[in-house]
């Protein structure tokens, strides 16, 4: 570990590779991840590709994690949602969360889904792809996580060992939730303690939560 910042109780952040961090940290509520999709070497075309941001996501997505660090992540909570689910390899699973872009372009994914082993229909939600807001070329939008975190309402601490910008950080502390992020980058890890420490100092307290989806009586 090269650095963990406590933000507040309950919130802290590690620098470092999760590999190394996960196996001293206890058991979660849930774990909300998004982690490396191996598609780094694929994003050689396009206005996309070309970008900056984009050239650094060759050093930390050439592959997706293993499943055996899936497996123990999974293990670790009681639940557990993991965004970019069709690139690993992971059990059969009920519910499946789908990110219908609807600003999706021709060279890209028209959507992204999240493997989750809750015992509930799967869903979709219909939003844009967003800015480079906080200079991570995979920042997912925050009201697409704070959809997410409405299908766990009882998870209180929530686990994220790939962080990037923190957006599952902002979107827990933002829910009243515990959070525990890890991230590899140190200029990445910078960008989510920023936020998520904004995110505690600035309560969004007129914006209402979206509300839990409701549990359909059949299939
Ligand atoms: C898909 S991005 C996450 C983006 C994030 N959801 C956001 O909104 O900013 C995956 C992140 O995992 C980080 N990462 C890759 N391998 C890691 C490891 N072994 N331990 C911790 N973080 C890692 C990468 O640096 C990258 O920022």
């Amino acid at each position: 570990m090269q650095r963990v910042e406590h933000l507040a109780e309950g919130v802290t952040l590690y620098l470092g590779d999760c590999r190394e961090i996960l196996p001293g940290l206890g058991r979660f509520d849930a774990t909300v991840t998004d982690p490396p999709y191996g598609l780094g070497n694929k994003m050689q075309g396009g206005t996309w590709a070309a970008k900056d941001g984009f050239k650094e996501m060759l050093q930390w997505d050439r592959a997706p994690p293993p499943s055996v660090l899936l497996e123990e992540i999974i293990a670790m909570s009681n639940a557990a949602i993991f965004w970019g689910g069709q690139y690993f390899v992971l059990p059969p699973s009920r519910c499946w969360l789908i990110w219908n872009k609807t600003n999706a372009v021709p060279t890209m994914a028209d959507f992204e889904t999240a493997w989750t082993n809750l015992d509930r229909p799967s869903k979709r939600y219909d939003a844009p792809v967003g800015r480079v807001e906080f200079g991570h070329p995979t920042q997912k939008p925050l009201p697409l996580i704070e959809w997410t975190l409405g299908f766990i309402p009882l998870a209180r601490s929530i686990l994220d060992p790939f962080m990037g910008s923190g957006t599952t950080g902002v979107a827990a502390v933002k829910l009243g939730r515990l959070f525990t992020g890890i991230e590899i980058q140190p200029k990445y890890f910078d960008i989510a303690c920023r936020r998520i420490s904004d995110a505690l100092a600035r309560p969004d307290l007129f914006v209402e939560p979206p509300k839990p989806p409701k549990q359909e009586s059949f299939l």
